[in-house]
């Protein structure tokens, strides 16, 4: 169970559409998680409705919750604040869907873009933090993570998006690569203030609490 593997001041992102958030929602509040945000995604360019039945969909909501009621979760209210023109950063975010750049390692069906997640990672986390994504697919989530100075884990039980992940990681261990794709992940003001922010941003060394063997570099015991 992912919320025994939490710190006390961790928080958790859970992403959804109209069809099952509801339930993540309930299910979160009875396992006693505190609900901070829903943000919606506003898709700015969604594919279109071919029924021509319904509005478009153009958003998914993301749940953001706290494993601990009473200990603090960290947010970047400064960073996300200039994200947003010197304004507070609303709870909906204006952001396109994936790119092509983002699908060089092969297709996950339901492949997030890195703009998603590298905002709320810079959010709810400092630098070398671990994060957890037990749903990985692709592994947008880290992605975003090491090109943002986080430590990932990823889990998912399907081999062939194991593979798009490891691959998808080889390419950024390249640093040119990684530099170019600090610069055209979208929601910053301009292609430099990704690698701006993380040059400034101070150092944090955590004690690892999981189980790592270093002689075997990326395999968790
Ligand atoms: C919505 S996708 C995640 C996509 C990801 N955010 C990305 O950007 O590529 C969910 C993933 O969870 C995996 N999955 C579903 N049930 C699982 C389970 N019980 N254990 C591990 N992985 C699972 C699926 O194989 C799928 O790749």
């Amino acid at each position: 169970m992912v919320r025994d593997k939490m710190k006390e001041d961790a928080t958790i992102w859970i992403s959804g559409t109209m069809h099952n958030i509801f339930s993540i929602g309930q299910l979160l509040t009875e396992l006693d998680f505190k609900i901070l945000n829903i943000i919606t995604w506003e898709k700015t360019n969604p594919p279109p409705n071919f029924s021509c039945r319904y509005f478009t969909y153009s958003t998914e909501q993301i749940i953001w919750a706290r494993k601990s009621k009473k200990t603090p979760h960290y947010f970047n209210y400064e960073l996300m604040k200039q994200l947003n023109g010197d304004k507070q950063m609303k709870d909906v975010w204006r952001l396109p869907a994936i790119a092509p750049w983002e699908k060089s390692c092969g297709k996950h069906p339901t492949q997030k873009p890195l703009s998603v997640l590298t905002r709320l990672i810079l959010a709810s986390t400092k630098p070398n933090a671990w994060i957890l994504d037990p749903f990985a697919g692709s592994s947008t989530t880290g992605i975003a993570a090491n090109l943002a100075n986080r430590r990932f884990l990823g889990i998912d039980r399907e081999e062939e998006f194991l593979t798009i992940s490891k691959n998808r990681k080889l390419e950024i261990d390249i640093p040119k690569i990684a530099a170019t794709y600090r610069q055209k992940i979208s929601g910053f003001n301009d292609k430099n203030e990704l690698e701006l922010f993380l040059v400034k941003e101070p150092q944090i060394e955590y004690k690892t609490e999981i189980n790592f063997d270093s002689k075997r570099g990326d395999r968790l015991t």
